[in-house]
């Protein structure tokens, strides 16, 4: 068996035998600019976003995609998003000043997070943030204070924890009773937040929020979290009048990254979501709001290829063989993090069968720096291009300079052009902030 990728779209391999992606030779690719190298496909990006613009638009005209860009914040990124008609949520001051950078209109900024510092809110305040998505009555108190000091209105969400377990992995469950985030159901906490938001002078409390889990397969899960939320709405509306003119379902659609993996169609999940909304506001007779979502993963996930140079071959007979790449966990952290599956391909031998087993290691200084566990590749030897595909989201976000590694270069594939979106960092940009005791 030859290995091709799954993905992204345009993927194929040349007469030399290499990968390319949408006619560029990833072998050539990383000669000019070494690795690891992240490489991202601008048609596989925009591919996604129109499929979800398409899927919501066949069951609602009031929706709104919204890019979390926590999945992959880089300027190119969101300039691309915008373009193809979405609006972006952020989670800090920093995915703020990029979405901002990228030149998002501020009224299309969402702002997420459990601990947003003044500083941080009074920036996004200052640049006229759309919504701000409130998440502890800790917040509502500062908030309004911010606001007020402006004089201004504020339009708000907030962040409702629907106590569902999501079948995920449990470090990325956001939506269980015991989290951090939001207002829980329990003692009444979420109808009281509504009760105190409701009576704040600056702040306009326009709707809620819940985001229940990433990587999600099963759609059930998002069904229960809408009937719960359609319920407290429900609740508020006979208590205090709440009227909910917009209801943000979070991201959370799972991705293929191996061949087992069954991920639901994005146009499945169109239709639980608004589907389910309609339904249940219908049942209680309540107006339909705009239904918000915020994809992430599904939206850059599988755009992204991470390429890397074969190192170090350590066969332990009758044990494993090991194959060193130049990058691991600084780049990835997803495998060791969240046990992560992943698979991969030598992108210069991509004609040759996949028929070598290898436990493909990073380069740095810790026994789980494991990237992929009994990989089937051809058989590699020094030098090749090791690709691992489905690298475009949460992997360069969450890339770290862990043992001195300068973080990659970033590179968006179009029609046979590669652009650098992020460059390279340096050995210089490693010390460019530290200052010596001889200073
Ligand atoms: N909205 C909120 C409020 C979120 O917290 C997240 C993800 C999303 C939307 C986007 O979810 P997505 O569509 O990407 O599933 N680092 C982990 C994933 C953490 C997800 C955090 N929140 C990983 O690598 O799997």
């Amino acid at each position: 068996m030859t290995h091709t990728l799954v993905y992204p779209i345009a993927t194929s391999h040349n007469a030399a035998g290499h990968l390319e992606i949408d006619g560029c030779d990833v072998v050539e690719l990383v000669s000019q600019l070494g690795t690891p190298l992240v490489m991202y496909h601008e048609g596989s990006i925009r591919d996604q976003c129109r499929r979800y613009m398409q899927a919501f638009s066949e069951h609602t005209d009031d929706f709104e995609i919204i890019y979390a860009s926590k999945a992959f914040s880089s300027v190119a990124v969101n300039e691309l998003v915008l373009e193809e008609g979405l609006s972006v949520d952020v989670s800090s001051g920093g995915e703020y000043h990029i979405a901002k950078a990228a030149g998002f209109p501020a009224k299309r900024i969402f702002f997420h997070g459990n601990n947003k510092t003044p500083d941080e809110l009074r920036y996004a305040l200052t640049g006229g943030v759309g919504f701000v998505v409130v998440d502890s009555f800790q917040e509502l108190d500062l908030l309004e204070e911010l606001v007020a000091v402006r004089g201004e209105q504020q339009r708000i969400l907030l962040r409702i924890t629907p106590g569902i377990e999501a079948h995920t992995h449990s470090y990325i469950q956001t939506g269980q009773v015991d989290s951090k985030f939001g207002f829980g159901l329990g003692d009444g906490v979420a109808v009281e937040a509504i009760r105190r938001a409701l009576a704040m002078r600056h702040l306009m409390l326009v709707g809620l929020h819940a985001h229940i889990g990433s990587q999600i397969f099963q759609l059930e899960a998002f069904r229960r979290a809408i009937e719960i939320l359609v319920r407290l709405i429900g609740e508020a509306n006979a208590r205090f009048d709440f009227n909910c003119r917009y209801l943000n379902i979070g991201g959370g659609l799972g991705i293929r990254y191996v061949d087992e993996d069954m991920p639901s169609s994005i146009g499945e999940y169109a239709a639980v979501k608004v589907e389910g909304v309609r339904n249940e506001m219908s049942a209680l007779h309540l107006p339909m709001p705009r239904v918000l979502i915020e994809p992430g993963r599904s939206i850059v996930g599988k755009a992204g290829v991470t390429a890397y140079t074969v190192g170090t071959i350590k066969e332990i007979p009758g044990v494993r063989t090991y194959m060193s790449v130049d990058g691991g966990m600084s780049d990835n952290i997803r495998p060791m993090l969240y046990d992560a599956q992943y698979q991969g391909m030598l992108a210069n031998k991509a004609d040759q069968p996949a028929d070598t087993t290898v436990t493909v290691v990073g380069k740095h200084c810790e026994s789980t720096d494991v990237l992929i566990k009994d990989a089937r590749i051809a058989k590699p030897e020094p030098g090749d291009v090791f690709v691992m595909p489905a690298t475009g989201a949460y992997c360069y976000a969450m890339a770290s300079n862990y043992n001195g590694s300068p973080r990659p270069a970033v590179v968006l594939i179009n029609g046979g052009r590669a652009r650098v979106i992020i460059e390279r960092e340096s050995y210089g940009d490693l010390v460019a902030k530290h200052r010596s005791m001889r200073d």
